[in-house]
């Protein structure tokens, strides 16, 4: 294939599936053109000292950095914010009980702390008692660390959320388990959703953990059906040999915003309306919080990971990643389609909290109702389900009401587990 031709595709594949993944406001769009900040702005906060120190110190909370070693090499930054600033003690006997806070795909566990004090998760569930955790996955900007390897090496990115289920996430709950003795509340936006039902499904963590919240459950991506999304998934399956020879999916590199107009142009949309389609209209961001994601956000993920995901879209159904033929499968699994994640053998006691948005269009309201059917089997007093009708996919993590509509739910759920 000419490079010629096969530049374009890559590049929109790339560029759409960086648009779906997180939430600009039109806004943020209009005025700055896709990913430019607004000139002439002062300097931001960026997380040069580490994420303690660039933003939850400064908050006056006491902050702790964290390292933990996954079985295959990895080393993952966490940050732990082990009390609040009035004292408050969640739960029985004075001791406060763990959260681990799982971010999704393209950000890292800064993306919980960027607007003021009083309206950030951590720092929320930090004051109402708890010992507050927060999680960075591989190749993030503070898990770009392995024991042997290096992220110019290809085996560095060579992962997809398989590996987060395998390996991220029990190196972080032995961590906490280990320091705190106790089990441990889990609380994932996105992708951090999926992969928290994903290992549940699988029982490897289900003795640590006491309890989860789900936020913008992801786990089907079948009615992602935009135009847009579609084209992405297309694209990104199409062009797995060739946009793996970029094994580290870097939205930061430069190129982002040409291919975004690239999109505009081929998909012959206009980019205002475009970001609207993928995204859902995010009811509540504070434009200063976007101006300080934007210098902070997006972080790397693997080429393999866009691709597993896009196979998500494709297949309507949870499975391991796709080596893309029988032969290559059974070599990997031993069977020829790769093995089903089954989200129905979640264990029917778990308690489950889910919050998810009416204009979402990643955790798009019918795939929500289709996951929610795999818990009709669930202990019916261990299901919370709230529906916002007016938040999309950032509100979650940046909404400036999110305090109020949804994280005081999070606590009061967590705190009737003890
Ligand atoms: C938006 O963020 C700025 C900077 O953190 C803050 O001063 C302002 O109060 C926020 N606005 C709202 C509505 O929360
Ligand atoms: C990636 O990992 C698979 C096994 O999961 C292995 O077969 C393959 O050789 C690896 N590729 C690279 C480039 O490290
Ligand atoms: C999924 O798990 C449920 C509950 O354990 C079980 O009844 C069902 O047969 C499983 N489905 C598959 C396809 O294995």
């Amino acid at each position: 294939m000419a490079g010629s031709v096969m530049v374009p595709s890559v590049s929109i594949g790339l560029a759409l599936s960086v648009l779906i993944f997180f939430a600009l406001s039109l806004k943020t769009l209009e005025a700055r053109g896709t990913f430019g900040r607004l000139a002439g702005q002062p300097p931001q906060r960026t997380a040069a000292g580490g994420i303690c120190a660039s933003s939850v110190h400064i908050f006056g909370y006491k902050c702790e950095e964290h390292d933990v070693v996954t079985q295959d090499g990895y080393i993952l930054n966490m940050q732990r914010i082990p009390e609040g600033r009035t004292g408050a003690v969640a739960g029985d006997w004075g001791k406060r009980q763990p959260v681990l806070i799982q971010h999704g795909i393209l950000v890292d566990g800064m993306s919980w702390l960027l607007n003021p004090a009083d309206q950030n998760l951590p720092l929320i569930l930090a004051d109402q008692g708890f010992d507050v955790w927060m999680g960075n996955t591989r190749g993030t900007r503070f898990s770009r660390r392995h024991k042997y390897l290096n992220p110019s090496q290809r085996a560095f990115w060579n992962w997809t959320w398989d590996e987060l289920v395998s390996y991220d996430l029990p190196a972080m709950f032995d961590h906490i388990h280990g320091l705190t003795g106790q089990k441990i509340h889990y609380l994932g936006h996105s992708l951090g959703t999926l992969i928290g039902f994903a290992s549940f499904s699988e029982k490897g963590l289900v003795d640590q953990v006491r309890s989860a919240g789900m936020l913008s459950p992801v786990a089907y991506l079948s009615h992602m059906t935009t135009v847009i999304g579609d084209i992405a998934a297309k694209t990104f399956l199409a062009e797995a040999t060739a946009i793996l020879g970029w094994p580290e999916f870097n939205p930061k590199s430069g190129l982002v915003g040409d291919f975004i107009k690239a999109i505009c142009l081929k998909a012959g949309i206009d980019c205002y309306d475009l970001v609207s389609v993928i995204t859902g209209k995010n009811c509540c961001l504070n434009a200063s919080t976007i101006d300080l994601f934007l210098a902070n956000e997006p972080q790397s993920t693997s080429t393999k990971n866009m691709i597993h995901l896009a196979q998500t879209v494709r297949d309507k159904e949870l499975r391991k990643y796709n080596y893309g033929s029988s032969d290559r499968n059974i070599k990997h699994y031993g069977q020829a389609i790769p093995p089903a994640y089954n989200i129905s053998a979640i264990p029917h006691e778990l308690p489950l909290f889910f919050s998810y948005g009416g204009l979402d269009s990643l955790a798009d309201v019918k795939d929500v109702e289709f996951l929610l059917d795999q818990f009709k089997y669930h202990d019916i007093d261990k299901m919370n389900v709230q529906f916002v009708k007016d938040y999309a996919h950032a509100d979650f993590i940046m909404g400036v009401t999110a305090k109020d509509v949804v994280y005081n739910q999070v606590a009061t759920f967590f705190k009737r587990q003890a």
